[in-house]
């Protein structure tokens, strides 16, 4: 019989720790042009996705493909430098079982960073938005399918996504590094082509203020198994129908790597502050 959900992660768990004694209070995951984070990680094990049984390999342009454990502001960190996507073709549970594999070692909070494009017409390309909401448009939810309850409940609460004490932190970081912080509501599609014009309207109609094609899905599982979570888009383009510029992948990842070192200062001081 093929192995369960919960073997899978116990195997992967086992693996991990045979290879660290880093014990992580903090999951974070990497998006797009992010991964710069990792290299401030200290006393780390990388150990890159290839080697690391059930796990997928990162395909997407600007991510590298490890998991790094290691020390960070003070506290245990495990981070995913590069994340999976529905639109690599891999099934939602694959993408979140990272996720999964975090809980499982310990961690409580999770920290999303990913580029996204702006709706919010007040936005430009290279600001940072920590993310209070968000409109699952994927047309997936990783939770379908039989319910394991060691893992969480059938039917998870979604009031609050994104917590609310670390949002307000992230807040008052970002002030005192005058760091420019939106704050807004995050629609996870699934790519991988960016959307149309008339797609920005609806997605600025429905209230969504930034747009992309990753972290709902780990939100959902994260929310599941019980973890707090914080998430920071960077803006990458200006998705505003009637001033509307074409994108393609290799300026969302420029604009994202310049924000990098404000991105990097912010998650490295709620880090600490945690
Ligand atoms: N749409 C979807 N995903 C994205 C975008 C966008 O405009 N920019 C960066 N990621």
């Amino acid at each position: 019989m093929a192995p369960s959900l919960w073997e899978k992660i116990e195997e992967t768990k086992k693996f991990i720790q045979a290879r660290t004694n880093i014990k992580p209070h903090i999951g974070i995951i990497l998006g797009t042009g992010l991964g710069a984070l990792a290299e401030k990680i200290e006393e780390k094990e990388v150990i890159p996705y290839r080697d690391i049984p059930n796990f997928a390999v990162s395909t997407a342009p600007g991510q590298e493909g490890n998991l790094i454990l290691g020390r960070l502001g003070g506290k245990e960190v495990m981070a995913m430098q590069g994340r999976f996507h529905l639109y690599e073709g891999y099934s939602l549970e694959v993408i979140t079982f990272p996720v999964r594999v975090m809980r499982a070692m310990g961690a409580a909070f999770l920290i999303e960073s990913n580029a996204a494009g702006g709706i919010n017409p007040n936005f430009r390309a290279g600001d940072l938005m920590v993310i209070t909401d968000h409109i699952n448009l994927t047309g997936h939810n990783p939770l379908i399918g039989p319910n394991d309850e060691r893992l969480g409940p059938r039917f998870p609460d979604m009031s609050e996504p994104y917590d609310n004490e670390l949002i307000e932190l992230a807040e008052r970081i970002a002030l005192e590094e005058r760091i420019k912080l939106h704050k807004g509501v995050y629609a996870g599609v699934t790519g991988p082509n960016f959307e149309t014009r008339a797609e920005y309207r609806f997605l600025y109609r429905i209230g969504a203020d930034a747009v992309g094609m990753s972290t709902v899905p780990e939100v959902i599982v994260a929310k599941h198994s019980g973890l707090r979570v914080l998430g920071i888009s960077c803006i990458t383009d200006e998705c505003v129908p009637d001033r509307l510029e074409p994108v393609d992948s290799d300026k969302v990842i420029s604009v994202a790597r310049k924000a990098e070192p404000r991105m990097t200062k912010l998650v490295k001081r709620i880090i600490t502050e945690m």
